[in-house]
C-alpha cells in the first residue's frame, strides 16, 4: 500500500458543459489533485463525449495536470494530438490495444506517464507481463460510458489483487479507480490499495463540489 497521500481527480464528464471554465475553475482552487478527462468515441464505448477541442479549451485554464482516460479503439492514432493537447497523463484501454507495450512506450516517449485502464470482466492477471511498464492503472468500477452508475463491489478484490502482483516489481504504480466513487466506498478503497479516486457525479452534482472534494482528500486511512 502507497503511503503518501492519495489523490482525488474530478472527472470533467460530470462538469456542466456550458460553464466549463467556472468549473476549472473551481477545481483548480479546490483540494483536487488532477483533472480527470474522458474522452469517448461511440465505438469503444457507447457514448460520445468531447475531443481534443474541448480538452485544449480546458488545458488552457487548468492549473493542475490532466488525467486523460481514453475510450477509444485504436488510441495510438490520437497519442500525439492527445499530449498535445495537454495530457500529463495518458490513460488507454487494455481491451483496445493489440500491442499494449508498444503503446506504453510511445505514451512514455511524449514524455506522459502511461496508464492502462481494465473494464470490470477484465481480470488484473492479464497485465503480469507489463506491469513494470505502467505508471498507473485505472481499475473500472462501473462499465465505462456513462457517469452516475452504480459502484461495482469486485473493485475491492482487484485492487488487492492489482497490489499483490505490482509487489516488488513496481512499487510506486499507482491504482486509480474510475465509476461510482462515493464517500460511501471511498474509506473502503483507500484502505485497500488505492491512490487515486475519480469522481464524477458524486463531486459535480453536489451542492458544494468544493467541500466535496475536501471531504474525498481529507479521508484517513486506518
Ligand atoms: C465513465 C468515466 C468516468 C465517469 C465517472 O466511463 O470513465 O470517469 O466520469 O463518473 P461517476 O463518478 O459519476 O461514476
Ligand atoms: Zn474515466
Amino acid at each position: 500500500m502507497s503511503t503518501t497521500k492519495h489523490l482525488i481527480a474530478p472527472s470533467v464528464l460530470a462538469a456542466d458543459f456550458a460553464r466549463l471554465y467556472d468549473d476549472v475553475q473551481m477545481v483548480n482552487n479546490s483540494e483536487a489533485d488532477w483533472f480527470h478527462i474522458d474522452i469517448m468515441d461511440g465505438v469503444f464505448v457507447p457514448n460520445i463525449s468531447f475531443g481534443f477541442p474541448v480538452m485544449q479549451a480546458i488545458a488552457k485554464h487548468a492549473a493542475k495536470p490532466l488525467d486523460v482516460h481514453l475510450m477509444i479503439v485504436d488510441p495510438d492514432r490520437y497519442l500525439n494530438v492527445c499530449k498535445e493537447s495537454g495530457a500529463s497523463i495518458i490513460t488507454v484501454h487494455y481491451e483496445a490495444c493489440t500491442h499494449l507495450h508498444r503503446t506504453l512506450a510511445a505514451i512514455k516517449e511524449l514524455g506522459c506517464r502511461a496508464g492502462v485502464a481494465l473494464n470490470p470482466h477484465t481480470p488484473v492477471s492479464l497485465l503480469r507481463d507489463v506491469i513494470q511498464d505502467i505508471d498507473l492503472v485505472c481499475l473500472m468500477s462501473v462499465n465505462p460510458g456513462f457517469g452516475g452508475q452504480k459502484f461495482i463491489e469486485r473493485t475491492y478484490a482487484k485492487i488487492q489483487e492489482l497490489r499483490v502482483l505490482a509487489a516488488g516489481v513496481n512499487d510506486s504504480l499507482l491504482i486509480e479507480i474510475d465509476g461510482g466513487v462515493t464517500t460511501a466506498n471511498a474509506a473502503q478503497l483507500l484502505n485497500v490499495g488505492a491512490d487515486v479516486l475519480v469522481a464524477g457525479s458524486f463531486v459535480f452534482n453536489a451542492a458544494d463540489p468544493t467541500s466535496t472534494i475536501k471531504t474525498l482528500k481529507d479521508i484517513n486511512i486506518t
